[in-house]
């Protein structure tokens, strides 16, 4: 999906299309009439010289503009001349030297199309560019360049995750995502190492192989390392749940929208790429990847209500409704984080409640976490990627929702708080260790798109953590 070179400089090449940003209330080019350009965000007016042509594409009211606007209008830009048959574009960001990082991943992002699977599915792909020129100032051309280039990394990486995150559930088993992780870690400063059942049951995760049971497909656990900082520093365990489908189980889900549950395993897939782009930058620091995989069905050796559970840690849980699959995948990976490499962080991320997109809808991924500076960097994190995250609460009074008479914990409370109760439900397995929870349930997979993306996957997360950690997210 690497699809172009992008070419950092002051003044166009050859003749490439321009893309020019335009704010509110700027004087239009002479012979453009106001009516049919007003640069309100999404608006564009192409101008066709006569050897070049120049997209201009509207930002709104200067005191509103923000990274966003440029990502967004960037967008805009990009899949209109995608659809004009552009192959060669100049992103002129000389009035806009501190947004080419936004402004490039938003060109980046929206240059990405899912083929999907159709007889024809090459012929209806849009057009690709083969370059992308970035336009600055002569003292800015070092700093362009090497966000440029970083930028260039991560949305690759984003892009890659967007089109596993896209298979169906019949085309991306636990199996086959573990053998994706593989394949994308060779050539690369990552390990990867993958369990299987048998080596499941020999170390006790009960968890994981609890909810695989009722698959013909059996669960994996995948563990990538990237040990890129000193060798005595703790590293950050990001976990991932990675449900490849999620019927519910026996707790079945109804009918409607039940296909979207193949986007179940976006956290996994965050984390994933998390560790490929954290590689690709030689980021200075050591991370560890966590990410239980398995697929919630029903069927003759399916877990059930009432089963009670022994985790890794030892620790157990009386199921009560199989729906609730990905906290119980979690527990074991958390705990593994935990007991394995002692982290000086645990962050997670899971497509985990419905709950918290009733609360907070699709823009914003609820953050749960008690710790100041996990919680203040993930937020600004968020704001500079467009990634958002709202602080939600994550206190011991949420506990009382998951006491169980017969068990360490019981797998879920009432409806009332449920997202917040589940968040302190997987807490439990981070025990002392700084831990914070994403519920992405209503950002890893979008079907009302922003400019800058398509309907489908998102890869919510990776430009949101990369950031945060490139910011020296410290605990
Ligand atoms: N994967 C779902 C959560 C989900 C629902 C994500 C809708 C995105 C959109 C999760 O496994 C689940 O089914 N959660 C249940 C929990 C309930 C049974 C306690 C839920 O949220 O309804
Ligand atoms: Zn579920
Ligand atoms: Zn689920």
């Amino acid at each position: 999906m690497s699809l172009l070179k992008i070419d950092v400089r002051t003044s166009p090449l050859g003749t490439p299309d321009l893309i020019a940003f335009f704010i509110k209330g700027s004087p239009l080019p002479a012979g453009v009439p106001a009516s049919e350009f007003d640069g309100s965000p999404g608006s564009t007016l192409l101008l066709r010289e006569r050897t070049q042509r120049t997209l201009l594409v509207g930002l709104g009211d200067k005191e509103k503009i923000e990274p966003e606007s440029l990502r967004r209008a960037a967008g805009t830009a990009i899949k209109q001349l995608l659809k004009i048959g552009s192959t060669e574009a100049a992103l002129d960001l000389i009035s806009f030297p501190d947004h080419v990082t936004p402004a490039v991943e938003g060109a980046l992002l929206a240059g990405y199309k899912f083929a999907g699977f159709g007889k024809d599915a090459d012929k209806k792909k849009r057009g690709v560019l083969t370059k992308l020129q970035v336009l600055v100032g002569e003292h800015e051309l070092i700093r362009a360049r090497a966000q440029a280039h970083d930028a260039e990394i991560i949305v690759n990486v984003t892009n890659t995750i967007r089109d596993i995150g896209n298979l169906p559930g019949n085309l991306l088993s636990p199996a086959l995502l573990a053998e994706k992780a593989e394949e994308l870690a060779k050539g690369r400063a990552l390990t990867v190492k993958v369990w299987k059942e048998s080596h499941l049951k020999r170390d006790g995760f009960g968890g994981i192989l609890a909810v695989g049971r009722g698959s013909a497909n059996p669960p994996r656990f995948i563990v990538l390392e990237y040990f890129g900082g000193g060798k005595k520093d703790k590293p950050i365990a990001l976990v991932g749940k990675a449900i490849t489908f999620d019927t519910g189980g026996i707790s079945i889900k109804p009918g409607a929208q039940m296909d979207e549950m193949k986007w179940d395993k976006m956290g996994g897939c965050a984390v994933l790429g998390i560790l490929l782009a954290a590689a690709d930058l030689k980021l200075p620091l050591n991370l560890v990847g966590l990410i239980p995989s398995a697929e919630n069905m029903p069927g003759p050796d399916a877990y059930r209500p009432g089963d009670i559970i022994t985790t890794f840690d030892g620790k157990t849980i009386e199921v009560l409704n199989t729906d609730a699959e990905g906290r119980i995948i979690l527990a074991d990976a958390i705990a593994y984080a935990r007991l394995t490499y002692k982290p000086s962080a645990i962050i997670e991320y899971s497509t985990l409640t419905g709950a918290v997109v009733m609360a907070l809808g699709f823009r914003r991924a609820g953050l749960f976490t008690n710790e100041d500076k996990l919680r203040d960097a993930l937020v600004v994190a968020g704001k500079t990627t467009g990634e958002l995250v709202w602080p939600m609460p994550i206190d011991e009074e949420y506990k009382e929702g998951t006491q169980s008479e017969i068990a360490n914990v019981k797998q879920i409370g009432g409806r009332e708080g449920s997202a917040c109760i589940s968040a302190s439900f997987v807490k439990t397995w981070a025990e002392e260790i700084p831990f914070a929870h994403i519920d992405i349930a209503g950002t890893a997979w979008t079907t009302k798109p922003p400019a800058h993306l398509e309907a489908g996957a998102t890869g919510f997360g990776v430009r949101l953590t990369l950031a945060a950690l490139r910011a020296g997210l410290t605990v």
